[in-house]
C-alpha cells in the first residue's frame, strides 16, 4: 500500500480529536466520512476535505476506494460495525472500549485474525508522549525494579471551549442500558490499559470499593491489583470533585502516575489537564537527585494525532498488527469489569475468569435522583 485511503465512520464529539492525526499524515487521505445524522457528517467531510458523503455504514463499506475505517461511534455500536468492516475487508481502528462485552471483543479479534486485516484500538495514552517516556524510563532500569504503579484520576469542572461545544447526545447512550457501566467502564479503560501495558504483565488479582456518585460518575473509587510478579501491585483512585476548578484545554479532568521502583520513582504529573505547574515528567533517582523532562509535549492530543498516524505506518509498511491490540482491549475489559465485580462481591476477582461483562449494582442510573445525589457532593 503507498497511500492510505481512509473511511470515518461517526463524527461525533471525539472524532475530529483521532482524524488530526490522520490528516497530518503525509500518505493518508480521508476520503469518506459516515454518519447517520446528514448535517454532521457533511460537515465534518467539508473540514476534513473529504469528498464522499455516506448516512449508511454498508454503503460506506462498499466502497473500493477505501482501504481502512475509523470507527467512532457509540460504543455498543463498535462490535457490529467492526465485524462489518472486517467482512468488507478493511482495515480498522476503532475507538475505546473495544466492545460491552469480553465475548464480542473476543469475536472482533477472531475475525480480524481470519480475515488477515489490522484490527488496532485507538487508545490515546499508549501513544501520550508522557506515558511512553515514563514507560521507557522503566524499561531502561533508572527506578531499578517496579513496586507499586499508582494512578489518580480527578473530575472537576473547567471552563474550556472544548468542553462548551461538545454534543450533549453525545452522553445520552453513556448514561443508559446501552452501557454496561458508567465513567469506571467509560473513561477508567484509558487507566486500565496503561497499567496492563506499562510493564507487560498481566494482572492476576482485583480487590475494589466502587460508589455511585451523580450522573454516571462512580466515584469515590478505589482499587488495588496484583501483576504476576509478587513484588509489584498496582492501585488506582477516582474522585469527583464538581466545585474544583481545573486548567485543561480538553475536559475538567486530570490524571496522574506514579511509578515507584528499587532505586527511584517516576511521577507523570498531567494527562487530560493541565492542572499542576511541574515539568510533565520527573525521575527521583537513587542518589536523590531529580530528571526534570520539561521539554516533552504535555498536549493531550498528542496521544490521538501519534495513534492514528501510527495506524497508517503499520499500514504503509505491511505489519500485521498496530498497537494497541485487540488482545490488550480484551485484557483491558476484564480488568474493568473485575473493578466492577470486586466491589460488587466484596472479594478478590482474578480479571482473566471473566467472559462477558459486569455492571455495578445501580447500573443503568435512576438520573431522576440527579439533584439529591449533587446535593450529597456539597452543590
Ligand atoms: N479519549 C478517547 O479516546 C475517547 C474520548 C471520548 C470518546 N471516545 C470513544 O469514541 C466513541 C465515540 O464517542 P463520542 O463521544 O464521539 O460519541 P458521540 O455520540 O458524540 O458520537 C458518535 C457519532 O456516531 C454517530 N452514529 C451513531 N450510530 C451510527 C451508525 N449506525 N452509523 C454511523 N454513525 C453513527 C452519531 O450520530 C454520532 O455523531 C466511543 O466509543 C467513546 O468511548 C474515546
Amino acid at each position: 500500500m503507498e497511500r492510505v485511503r481512509i473511511g470515518v465512520i461517526g463524527t461525533g464529539n471525539i472524532a475530529p480529536l483521532n482524524v488530526a492525526g490522520y490528516l497530518e499524515h503525509p500518505l493518508c487521505d480521508v476520503v469518506a466520512v459516515c454518519d447517520t445524522r446528514k448535517e454532521k457528517a457533511q460537515a465534518a467531510a467539508d473540514e476534513w476535505g473529504a469528498t464522499k458523503v455516506y448516512t449508511n455504514i454498508e454503503d460506506l463499506l462498499a466502497d473500493d476506494e477505501i482501504d481502512a475505517v475509523e470507527i467512532c461511534t457509540p460504543t455498543m455500536l463498535h462490535s457490529e460495525h467492526v465485524l462489518a468492516a472486517l467482512t468488507a475487508g478493511k482495515h480498522v481502528s476503532c475507538q475505546k472500549p473495544l466492545a460491552n462485552t469480553v465475548a464480542d471483543g473476543r469475536a472482533m479479534v477472531a475475525a480480524a485474525k481470519a480475515a488477515g486485516l489490522v484490527l488496532r484500538v485507538a487508545e490515546c495514552n499508549v501513544f501520550s508522549p508522557l506515558l511512553v517516556k515514563a514507560k521507557e524510563l522503566v524499561q531502561s532500569g533508572v527506578i531499578g525494579a517496579p513496586t507499586m504503579f499508582r494512578i489518580k484520576t480527578v473530575v472537576g469542572k473547567t471552563d474550556t471551549e472544548f468542553q462548551e461545544n461538545l454534543d450533549p447526545s453525545g452522553y445520552v447512550w453513556r448514561f443508559n442500558h446501552n452501557s454496561p457501566g458508567g465513567h469506571l467502564f467509560d473513561d477508567m479503560v484509558h487507566k486500565y490499559t496503561t497499567a496492563l501495558w506499562m510493564f507487560d504483565q498481566d494482572i492476576k488479582s482485583v480487590q475494589a470499593i466502587v460508589r455511585k456518585a451523580p450522573a454516571f460518575f462512580e466515584a469515590p473509587t478505589a482499587a488495588i491489583w496484583e501483576y504476576e510478579r509478587d513484588s509489584l501491585l498496582g492501585m488506582m483512585e477516582v474522585t469527583y470533585a464538581p466545585n474544583m476548578y481545573m486548567r485543561s484545554s480538553f475536559y475538567g479532568a486530570d490524571e496522574f502516575f506514579e511509578i515507584q521502583g528499587t532505586d527511584g520513582f517516576i511521577w507523570v504529573t498531567r494527562g487530560t489537564g493541565e492542572m499542576l505547574d511541574l515539568a510533565p515528567v520527573i525521575v527521583y533517582h537513587s542518589d536523590g537527585t531529580q530528571t526534570h523532562y520539561s521539554n516533552l509535549d504535555p498536549n493531550w492530543l498528542k496521544g490521538f494525532s501519534a495513534g492514528s498516524k501510527h495506524f497508517v505506518d503499520a499500514l504503509l509498511e505491511g505489519r500485521d498488527s498496530a498497537d494497541m491490540t485487540g488482545e490488550l482491549a480484551i485484557k483491558t475489559l476484564q480488568l474493568c469489569f473485575a473493578v466492577y465485580q470486586a466491589s460488587n462481591e466484596r472479594r478478590p476477582i482474578d480479571p482473566r475468569d471473566i467472559e462477558g461483562s459486569v455492571s455495578p449494582p445501580w447500573w443503568p442510573p435512576d438520573l431522576s435522583n440527579y439533584y439529591e445525589d449533587m446535593k450529597r457532593y456539597g452543590q
